[in-house]
């Protein structure tokens, strides 16, 4: 692949997490596990259940709220993408239903999903990237959301406790020249079923956890090179938020400080596409972006699927 930056400006974040709750003691109830076992193989203490709403809810809600932090006139949004394997169903796409509940029908933008699973946000941003860096659009919408809870089997211990719903939007334009981005995304074809959604989602735990290892680091390693940076450069990384233990073992593989990786699963769990939005969103939260600050973000997931972004301020 070519090495090619281009201009992005992240304007504003947005999330928005569904009010019901999943313990790991309320899945005590369901499966044979414990929460010692939960929080000691994931991290994970709680997840959340989006109840009475779908994908295509949570999505225009965390919508609403980038917009409405960002100040930004809807009207100025020129397309809308959404990453998402679970939405509510498979055509209109979710991003046409956020378009229509934003109240944008009378406008004509581009609108469509993406579905790359739990790097489908990476992928989503690197498609609107490329708009802005193209086309004449001005602000584009990308949305993560997921309501993983209707694909899960309660009855298999080995899933059903890693995953919540959630999501979260990012609106980005095209930035000045030294606000840059570069993409690395990647795709292996699933022939095994290693990760894989056919109504109910499957896995094959030991086999996603080294996968995921791997992936995440070919990303960081790729992304450096891309960029022409070094790790200690990197103000943040900001990772799909899988496993606690995935994240730990990339950072004793490649000697990272674990405070380098800005974690949150400890609360959501594994929400797909949806994780490194929100992610971000309470990174930024507690830290607005400064000038020449780094961001990597790096996802991983079902298809098979990985890669990243790094950003620079
Ligand atoms: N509670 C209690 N015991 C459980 C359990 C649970 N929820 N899930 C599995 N176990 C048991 C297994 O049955 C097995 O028991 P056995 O030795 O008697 O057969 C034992 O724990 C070890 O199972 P294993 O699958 O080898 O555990 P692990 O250390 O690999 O951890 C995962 C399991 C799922 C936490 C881990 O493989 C993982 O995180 N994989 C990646 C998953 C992921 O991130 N997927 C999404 C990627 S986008």
């Amino acid at each position: 692949m070519r090495k090619i930056p281009l201009t992005l400006d992240i304007i504003s974040t947005g999330k928005y997490i569904p009010s019901g709750t999943i313990t790991n003691e309320d899945l005590e109830k369901l499966v044979d596990t414990s929460d010692e076992w939960i929080v000691s193989h994931t991290g994970i203490k709680t997840r959340h259940k989006a109840i009475g709403e779908n994908t295509s809810d949570l999505a225009y809600k965390a919508a609403v709220n980038a917009i409405e932090k960002g100040k930004v006139d809807k009207e100025t949004i020129d397309a809308i993408i959404v990453a998402t394997i679970t939405a509510d169903f498979a055509s209109p796409s979710m991003a046409a239903i956020v378009q229509a509940r934003l109240g944008l029908n009378h406008r004509d933008i581009t609108c469509f999903d993406v579905n790359a699973a739990c790097t489908g946000f990476v992928y989503a941003l690197q498609m609107a990237t490329a708009l802005l860096n193209t086309g004449p659009y001005r602000h584009i919408l990308v949305i993560g959301a997921e309501v993983l809870t209707k694909i899960l089997d309660y009855t298999d211990r080995n899933t059903c406790i890693l995953f919540g719903d959630g999501a979260g939007a990012m609106i980005v334009r095209q930035g000045k020249e030294h606000q840059h981005a570069y993409f690395y995304t990647a795709s292996e074809g699933d022939v095994e079923d290693v990760l894989s959604v056919k109504e109910i989602l499957r896995m094959q735990g030991r086999r996603v956890f080294k996968f995921a290892i791997n992936a995440v680091e070919k990303s960081i390693n790729r992304l450096l090179e891309l960029d022409g940076s070094r790790l200690d450069q990197i103000t943040k990384i900001i990772p799909h938020q899988a496993n606690y233990r995935i994240i730990d073992g990339v950072a004793e593989l490649k000697k990272i400080p674990l405070n380098k990786f800005f974690l949150n699963l400890e609360q959501y769990g594994n929400t797909s596409a949806a994780s490194i939005p929100i992610a971000l969103d309470e990174y930024l939260q507690e830290r607005s972006l400064h000038s020449g600050d780094k961001l990597m973000m790096i996802g991983f997931g079902a298809g098979l699927t990985w890669g990243g972004v790094v950003f620079t301020q």
